[in-house]
């Protein structure tokens, strides 16, 4: 039987959530990955360091003892966040990052950032502290379509930012385009970008194929084929630019299956999995490990892991829902199947 034997990886993007729901998904993740990019738009979001450690206990305390899980936290960027709190989170052994949404962007993003212009203070502190900004890169106009959304945000935000803050280290979260592959490659390297299994396993005609699928539903929303392919061969490039970050984003299946359903898709339950069968269809299988277990580390300036996981090629099944709190998920490829599993 076929087996590949990697480096432990990280999850430079996920969402857990909080509270009793945190505690159905977060040992998914903990089972796979040594290490977490955790997002911080909770209600209410986690905007000081001290909500940071507040939340990262509470990740720790519902994760299962047999596993070594190291959760790394992140702040959501406000128009008002203070240099001092940047000075805070920096010195703090627990915050890595800070992230930026745009206000209205996505998930709980209401109370962020209104215009970049405002934080460029905060982002010089951050530049000078060594913290990394992270980015959700889609303009919010509604007069904008929401496919080009994220090209035009390269143009509007993004282009402006990375001239203006020419040292500060940027992650363009979950690209989905063309255009931000073509950007981060020709950007400085304080710029590289996450990519997740939907957006190289998945196109558009997803969204609708056989009537209306709002488990295939994430933002930024699934792109044409010709992008998936550019996202896809950014993956297997192995330019050290473009790393894992999954954004599992749970929403319960109330949530999801109704007239004005979240954005989010969960995969945090078959992550790797999903990375290998994706490689493994474009021929890269041999790239994953750094894409997977070294890249990310490298660019966040963390010790890459030293431990081992193995995945066996030998089809699972995927049950058709977890519990989640008080409620219920549908976790992508709900009673499907996946090529890859974790040996056992
Ligand atoms: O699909 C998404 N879900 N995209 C995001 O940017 C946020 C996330 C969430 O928190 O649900
Ligand atoms: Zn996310």
């Amino acid at each position: 039987m076929q087996t590949l034997t990697l480096t432990r990886p990280d999850d430079l993007h996920l969402h857990v959530r909080d509270g009793a729901a945190m505690g159905s998904v977060v040992n998914h993740t903990a089972s796979q990955f040594a290490r977490a990019i955790i997002m911080p738009n909770l209600k209410p979001p986690v905007v000081t360091t001290d909500d940071a450690i507040a939340y990262r206990e509470r990740i720790l305390s519902a994760v299962d003892e047999k596993y070594q899980f190291e959760p790394l936290m992140t702040l959501y960027l406000t128009d008002n966040t203070s240099i001092s709190e940047v000075k805070k989170a920096a010195d703090s052994e627990c915050v890595k990052a800070i992230k930026y949404y745009p206000a209205g962007a996505t998930t709980n993003s209401d109370q962020a950032v209104t215009d970049i212009k405002k934080t460029y203070d905060t982002l010089e502190a951050m530049m000078k502290q060594g913290l990394l900004l992270l980015v959700h890169g889609e303009v919010t106009d509604n007069n904008v379509d929401v496919f080009e959304r994220e090209t035009v945000f390269i143009d509007k935000v993004l282009t402006p930012l990375v001239n203006e803050f020419s040292e500060l280290k940027i992650v363009f979260e979950h690209i989905t385009t063309k255009s931000a592959v073509d950007f981060v490659m020709q950007a400085g390297n304080n710029i590289a970008a996450t990519i997740t299994p939907q957006h190289i396993l998945l196109n558009r005609n997803d969204l609708f194929k056989g009537g209306l699928q709002p488990h295939h539903y994430c933002l930024p929303v699934l792109k044409a084929e010709e992008n998936r392919q550019a996202v896809l061969a950014a993956a297997i490039s192995g330019n050290p630019k473009f790393f894992l970050g999954t954004d599992s984003a749970p929403h319960s299946k109330t949530a999801k299956e109704t007239s004005c359903g979240c954005a989010g898709i969960y995969s945090a339950h078959i992550a790797i999995e999903l990375y290998a069968e994706a490689f493994e269809a474009a021929g890269a299988l041999e790239k994953l490990e750094a894409f997977a277990s070294h890249y990310g580390a490298d660019f966040y300036g963390l010790p890459r892991n030293t431990d081992k996981l193995t995945l066996v090629k030998q089809e699972q099944t995927i049950p058709e829902k977890f519990s989640f709190g008080d409620d219920e998920l549908v976790p992508f490829r709900a009673n499907g199947t996946c090529a890859w599993q974790l040996k056992k």
